[in-house]
């Protein structure tokens, strides 16, 4: 029986090439998977038929909008995920569900190899492949871009020699990644460091200097998940679409970051995220209010340690399983409305409201009304410095009787 490959299939130069390239080097069958993780762009009628023109024996898409905002970003949000404190994991976050649609379909199509376009210079790779064996350690995989000398040239070549149906003078200056939680752009002048990102970079936000007014929206959260915005229910989907197009309006989510890449490289990437950056600020000041303090100050571990495993291709391994336990907890009581203004780039807090809130009025208010015992703090703050007072009392006696 002829083998079978599954190809994670963008619609793009490299892949459409792909599939010829890994016919013709193993004489398998090639199915492509082409997943919607709220990419936009192209129809992806048109990138399914691109897929069977260039020979692919079947070719799929699978809108995965819904499993991705629910099952990849909710968890992200829950931990509040910042790669280097700042990026939102956009790309990290979509490999592993892409993955596992690889996996389904390969084991409904009887393929014995998954295949990829990824360089060898990226975490992408890492993140398909590390998910990949982490579902189905018996799968094979195929990467004809890093290690069957598949180059951008010789790419364009085979796609002219076999008349595939694809521009290849359509190639934009940059490597662009995008779904539902973000955009990430790089490579053209972006490699230099010192060159700053220009307005045609971006297509989420627009510019936060255009003068405009400010947008006021409130989002409501239900142990951690947005449920509804300015009072009306949404799903997690909805959310992030509703913000990306209320935060992008307002210039928010934007950042130009030099990262660590897994493989050891630094990289800049420029990133606009709106809609997570929005959601991500409502969600850490609600957790500021609602959450008891050493949980407050211990999850903040968590949730770099969650971001670090899942920028490292760790989605499906037992250390982020057990933390997204602990994190589901932590957010047991993140229930609440947070009132944000979007303006000039920026989503800043304005109002909180919960009934899970852990701040009193009678306990914090300087004004009448206020419960709080100060008479009790006098012998607290005695004994919490006992410790360094006791240290300090016998260096002091060490410096004496040294002299
Ligand atoms: N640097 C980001 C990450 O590793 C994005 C990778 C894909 N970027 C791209 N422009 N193609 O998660």
């Amino acid at each position: 029986m002829t083998e079978r490959v599954v190809l994670a299939y963008s619609g793009g130069l490299d892949t459409s090439v792909a599939i010829g390239w890994i016919a013709e080097e193993t004489g398998a069958e090639v199915i492509a998977v082409a997943a919607d993780v709220g990419q936009g762009g192209e129809d992806l009628d048109v990138i399914r038929e691109r897929a069977l023109a260039c020979g692919a024996v079947e070719s799929l898409v699978l809108d995965l909008r819904q499993e991705f905002a629910e099952e990849y970003c909710l968890p992200a949000l829950k931990a509040n995920a910042l790669y280097l404190d700042r990026y939102p994991l956009v790309s990290a976050l979509s490999r592993p569900v892409i993955a596992k649609h690889l996996v389904e379909a390969a084991r409904y199509h009887g393929a014995t190899t998954v295949a990829h376009g990824c360089t060898g210079k990226g975490n992408d790779q890492v993140r398909f492949e590390v998910g990949i064996g982490a579902l189905a350690p018996d799968l094979k995989v195929l990467a004809p871009v890093r290690d069957s000398g598949m180059s951008r040239d010789k790419a364009i070549a085979f796609a002219d020699e076999k008349s595939l149906p694809i521009d290849v003078t359509k190639k934009s200056p940059y490597s662009i990644d995008q779904n539902l939680w973000g955009r990430a752009v790089e490579t053209g002048f972006l490699e230099d460091i010192w060159n700053a990102p220009i307005e045609e970079v971006y297509s989420y936000t627009s510019d936060p200097a255009l003068p405009r007014d400010p947008d006021e929206v409130v989002i409501t959260f239900d142990r951690g998940a947005p449920v509804a915005i300015d009072g009306r229910p949404v799903s997690m989907l909805e959310a992030v679409l509703e913000l990306n197009r209320r935060a992008g309006a307002q210039g928010i989510g934007r950042l130009d970051l030099v990262e660590d890449r897994l493989v050891g490289i630094k990289s800049r990437e420029v990133y606009e995220a709106p809609g997570a950056i929005a959601l991500i600020t409502a969600h850490q000041e609600l957790e500021n209010v609602t959450v008891e303090r050493d949980l407050s100050r211990f999850k903040k571990s968590v949730d770099q340690r969650w971001g670090e495993l899942v920028y490292d291709g760790l989605w499906f391994s037992p250390l982020k399983r057990a933390l997204d336990g602990f994190l589901e907890d932590a957010n047991a009581h993140v229930t609440g409305d947070i009132r944000l203004t979007l303006h000039g780039g920026k989503a800043v807090v304005t109002g909180r409201r919960s009934e899970q809130s852990l701040y009193t009025y009678e306990m914090a208010t300087y004004d009448s009304g206020d419960m709080f015992d100060q008479r009790l703090a006098k012998g607290f703050v005695e004994l919490w410095g006992l410790p360094s007072k006791m240290a300090a009392q016998r260096d002091q006696a060490n410096k004496e009787t040294s002299l």
